[in-house]
């Protein structure tokens, strides 16, 4: 009986040392071939932006249906260029990007770009909703804030190459770059977004960010 149970002992150490081994030392030999624009997808971005770029987790933004030009623009954008910072700041990025080539960056935009938009849920305050309906559409001439629509279009596709699709977006994501750009952290933009986001009140950022996250 007590052999028995021994050879089950050695017979399941056997088996799992292999294993224990592989997770020790988790470096995969080195690829024969660089990783396709599949791969990356799947192995780098997936855990934060779901594995077709519809992100569920509402501080990371959603990427499919995005335009891709806009897409490998913020690609390159997270890069640090030498001696100089990146132009849009984000520590969690720049890292994701460090070994992107040029090249990855474009086929990475036109990947996400053809995946098909799955929208954010609708959020529920209807008085914000329809404040950020109003500026989306018509702007705020009291501030001077203008039209978003008129830049990213009256469902929010957004109108390629520059300018974004914000339809559908995390209500979450979408107000945290507002204030990113207002405080100057995102500033890749030529200063067009800063200018528009230096006129919104708190309010108007959190209902226009509502909003969008109902565009469809
Ligand atoms: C650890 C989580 C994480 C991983 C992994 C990750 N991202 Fe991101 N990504 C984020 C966050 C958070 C942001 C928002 C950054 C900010 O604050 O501006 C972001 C922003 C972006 C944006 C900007 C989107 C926009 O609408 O402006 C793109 C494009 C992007 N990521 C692509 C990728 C790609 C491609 C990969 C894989 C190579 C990747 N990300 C991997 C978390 C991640
Ligand atoms: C004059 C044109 C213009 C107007 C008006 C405008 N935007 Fe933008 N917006 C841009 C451009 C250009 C970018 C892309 C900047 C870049 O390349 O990173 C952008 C980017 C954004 C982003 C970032 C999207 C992302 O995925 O990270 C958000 C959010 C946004 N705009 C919201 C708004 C809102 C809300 C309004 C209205 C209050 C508005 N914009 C009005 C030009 C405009």
């Amino acid at each position: 009986m007590k052999t028995i149970k021994n050879m089950v002992v050695l017979a399941t150490l056997v088996f799992v040392a292999p294993f224990v081994s592989a997770d020790e030392d988790d470096a995969p030999p080195a690829p024969a071939a660089p990783p396709s624009v599949e791969e990356i997808a799947a192995g780098v971005c997936a855990g934060c932006h779901g594995a077709d770029g519809n992100s569920i987790i509402p501080m990371n933004p959603i990427l499919a249906g995005q335009k891709a030009e806009y897409i490998t623009k913020q690609l390159l954008d997270f890069k640090a260029n030498g001696e100089q910072p990146p132009h849009r700041n984000s520590p969690v990025m720049s890292a994701m990007v460090a070994a992107l080539t040029q090249e990855d960056a474009q086929k990475l935009g036109e990947y996400y770009a053809n995946q098909k938009l799955v929208p954010s849920q609708i959020p529920g305050d209807e008085n914000l909703l329809e404040m950020g309906k109003i500026l989306y559409h018509g702007g705020n001439i009291e501030n001077q804030v203008p039209a978003c629509a008129g830049c990213h279009g009256p469902t929010g596709t957004g109108i390629p190459p520059r300018y974004p699709a914000l339809a559908g977006q995390h209500q979450e994501y979408t107000m945290n770059q507002l204030g990113l750009f207002n405080n100057g952290e995102r500033g890749n933009d030529n200063g067009v977004m800063q200018k528009v986001v230096s006129r919104m009140n708190p309010q108007e950022k959190r209902a226009v960010s509502e909003y969008i996250a109902t565009l469809r």
